[in-house]
Order: structure tokens, then sequence, then C-alpha cells
């Protein structure tokens, strides 16, 4: 893919915006990864998806916060079996708010029949017909797609069957439809799979509760990507541009990004532009801070009103956005979770304290960003005394912090620890 050796330079402008053209086919902020060879870390959810897929009876469920890879996952971890597994097919749908049971399964067997018709790996005639007319106009219940995905697939072929953005059916009776429709998959042993994507905090807040149910299903946690995976991101890339990282750089994006693979894309992308504008071949960390006011512009127009609404105040003395900047600082964890005490402990240093701000100091400023009227940028979840906190949408995170560097707010220290890893990190 890249005309560019290491060694090999870009000479004239053509060059150069050939290889600025690579870096955007490469980092890819605002869609799903494709192909494996560009997908970094998750090792141990792919492990338990495949062990799901291989276990007949078994299916899985994948949930986790909203922009940590799932789609990603789902789209890649059929390519990653081991060879042995020649039958299995991955077949993936997107569910939208209009979308009930019965439309969600028209729009699986759609896609198996234009499979089927493309490859020509149905059984027969008059199945690839059945498979047809299936989707048109009737209601489907559990049971129909249970003999239909029975009949379609012979024995050594293991259909894989994702079923994505499952969060956002809002069909009253889907969660139980589905629930049955995996159990009695199980029940009759049929050899396929069934894998639901969703955000979501735990597994009954997708699919409901149904404690017959969970005994077939795989829980899959996605987690926010630890600082192995986020480096990861940017190793699969960076050499095939025959361009250099400086460790500065790679740090201040690493730990900006607080986990979410988009931000390690989008900063990624533009230092990486930034560079190339300056037909440097090495990206350093004046290229992550050039390209973080082009992240903040970029994302101007779906933050930006958020941030006001969360933070705005007719008094000067207001503390709402050092708050809200400890928070998207302070130490979380893989969910993104955080403690008022961690809290504090960011403040403390924002604000240039000396002795440690208590936790009353801003209680309520937390009761209002959980509230409607700061638009609830942030969610509380635990027991009274035991209260977490943990930022609504995650994308909001790493935009407080680059919103604190661009104001000055993040303090010289903040700034030194992002940059230089051997004295520390950002906690995630
Ligand atoms: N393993 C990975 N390696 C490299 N990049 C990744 C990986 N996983 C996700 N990404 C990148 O992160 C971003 C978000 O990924 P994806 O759309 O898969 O997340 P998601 O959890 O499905 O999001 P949503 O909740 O919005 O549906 C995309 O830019 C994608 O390219
Ligand atoms: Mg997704």
């Amino acid at each position: 893919m890249n005309p560019f050796k290491i060694g090999n330079a870009p000479k004239t402008q053509e060059d150069w915006n050939a290889l600025r053209f690579e870096a955007g086919q490469l980092f890819t902020p605002s869609s799903p990864i494709a192909e494996h060879d560009l997908f970094a870390g998750r090792g141990a959810q792919i492990r338990t998806l495949i062990e799901a897929t291989e276990e007949r009876g078994k299916h899985a469920v994948l949930y986790g916060e909203a922009g940590v890879g799932k789609t990603s996952l789902a789209k890649v971890y059929a390519e990653l079996f081991p060879s042995t597994f020649r039958y299995l097919q991955s077949f993936r749908v997107q569910v939208d708010p209009s979308d009930d049971f019965s439309s969600v399964w028209r729009k699986v067997f759609k896609d198996i029949h234009v499979r089927v018709i493309r490859e020509g790996s149905g059984n027969s005639e008059s199945d690839t017909a059945a498979l047809a007319s299936f989707y048109e106009g009737q209601t489907i219940s559990p049971d129909d797609v249970r003999r239909e995905l029975d009949a379609i697939f012979k024995p050594a072929q293991i259909p894989i069957i994702v079923i994505d953005e499952f969060d956002k059916i809002r069909d009253p009776n889907a969660h139980t439809l589905m629930a049955n429709t995996i159990k009695s998959l199980s029940d009759y042993g049929v050899n396929a799979t069934i894998v639901l994507v969703g955000v979501a905090e735990n597994i009954s807040s997708l699919i409901g509760e149904h404690p017959s149910v969970m005994r077939c299903l795989e829980q899959v946690h996605m987690p926010r990507m630890n600082a192995t995976e986020r480096k990861e991101i940017l190793d699969k890339r960076i050499p095939k541009l025959g361009m250099k990282l400086h460790q500065d750089a790679l740090w201040k994006i690493v730990e900006l990004s607080r986990g979410l693979p988009s931000y390690v894309h989008l900063l990624g992308l533009y230092s990486t532009q930034s560079a190339i504008e300056r037909k440097s071949l090495l990206i350093t960390e004046t290229d992550v801070d050039n390209a973080i006011s082009r992240v903040l512009l970029r994302l101007q127009e779906s933050l930006s009103e958020k941030y006001h609404t969360a933070t705005h105040s007719n008094r000067g003395d207001n503390l709402y956005q050092e708050v809200l900047l400890a928070c998207a600082l302070a130490e979380s964890d893989d969910r993104g979770s955080f403690t008022p005490m961690s809290i504090a402990k960011q403040l403390t240093k924002i604000l240039g304290r000396e002795r440690e701000m208590p936790t009353s100091a801003f209680q309520q400023h937390l009761i209002k960003f959980v509230s409607s009227g700061r638009g609830s940028v942030l969610t509380r979840t635990g027991r009274e005394r035991a209260y977490r906190f943990r930022f609504t949408d995650p994308a909001m995170q790493p935009f407080v912090i680059m919103k604190g560097i661009e104001s000055g707010r993040v303090g010289k220290d903040a700034i030194s620890v992002l940059s230089f890893p051997a004295q520390g990190s950002l906690p995630i």
C-alpha cells in the first residue's frame, strides 16, 4: 500500500500529497475497522467470542460504552478463527429505532439470501426460493427463525449472525423474543451463533432479565482500550507510511484519548498530516498540539453546545469548567467511571491549591452535571456514599481535556505528565 519505504523520502509535492492520502486511508476516526491487519489489541474479547462460537448452543452478547470498538470487533472476529473453521460465514445487520423483531430477522434473511445467491452455496433451489419469500411481509416468530436457520445451512456450516446496535430497538417485545430465539436455537442445538451487540452497562439492560437464557449466553464486556492497545493502533499505521512518531508525541496521543480508539485515530491522522505539511517524516509533539486544535474545530459542531450547556454560568467565579475538567482528568476504570476522591485530586491541581480540595466543595456541581438542566453531561452510578460518575457521552471526556489544554486551564504539571511518560502517565 505504501509507496514510500523508510529512507526513501517523498521528493515532490505530489509525493507528499500521495502520502497524505495514504494517511487518510489508514486512520479511520469515523468508521469501524474492517480488516484484521489494521485491528489492534482485544485478544481477550476475541478469545471469548471464538470459544462461544465453537461451542454448539452458545451465543454471545458484546456490550460496552459507545465508541469503544464493538462494531470493529464484530466485523473482524470471524476472520480471526483458526483456518480449520472453514465453514464460518458471518452476517451482520444493524438495528435502527424503527425495527421490530420481525424486521430485524427480515434483514438477516435478506443478507443470507443475497450471499447464498452470490456464492451459490445454498442447499437447493427450492431453499433459496423459500428464503427469498421468507422475509416478505409476515410476522416472524422465534420458532420460524430456528427452523429456517436449521434448514438453510448444512451441518458443517456455522453462520455467525451479528445483530449490531441492538440497544436502538424500541419494540418492547423484541428483547423477550430475541431471548426466546436464543433459547430455542440453543435447545435444538442449531449450529448458528447469534452475537448481540450494543451500548449498555450490563447485559440485562440490553436483553432484559431472562435467567434461563443466561446459561447459553457468553457475556463479553468491551472495555476502553488500554495503553498498549492504543499504542498498537499507531504502531500498525505510522510505519506503513514510512514515518516515525516521537515518543513524546506517541504518549500524548495515547494519554489524551482516554481509552477511546476514535481519538487515537483523529489525533493520529491530524498529527501525521501536520508533519506532512512540514514535509517531515517525523511526527513530533508540536504536531500533536496542532492536531488538538484541529480536533477541537472538527468536534465543535457536535460537542461544543453540550459543553456550553454543561458549564455556562453568569457568575465569573463559578467552577463549572474546572470541575468538569477535573472529572475528565480523574483516574477512571476501564468503563470510564471515577470517584469524587479522584476528581478532588485533579481539581486541587487545576486550581493550584496546596491543600487537597474536600469533595464537599464540588458536590453541588456534580449534582448539576447529572441533571438535565446541564444536559446530563455526567451519569451517576453506584450506591449512596459510594457514588461513581462517568461521562454520559464518552467522547466528551477527551474533548473536555483538550478544551482545558487550549484554554490553559490544564496546569503545566498535567501537561508535562502528558508529555513525559517516564515521569508517570495519566491514569485511565
Ligand atoms: N481494535 C481496533 N483497532 C483499531 N481501531 C479501532 C479498533 N476498534 C475500534 N477502532 C476505531 O475506533 C472507532 C470506533 O470503533 P467502532 O465503531 O467499532 O466502535 P463502537 O463501539 O461500535 O461504537 P458505537 O458505540 O458508536 O457503535 C473507529 O474509528 C474504529 O476505526
Ligand atoms: Mg458500533
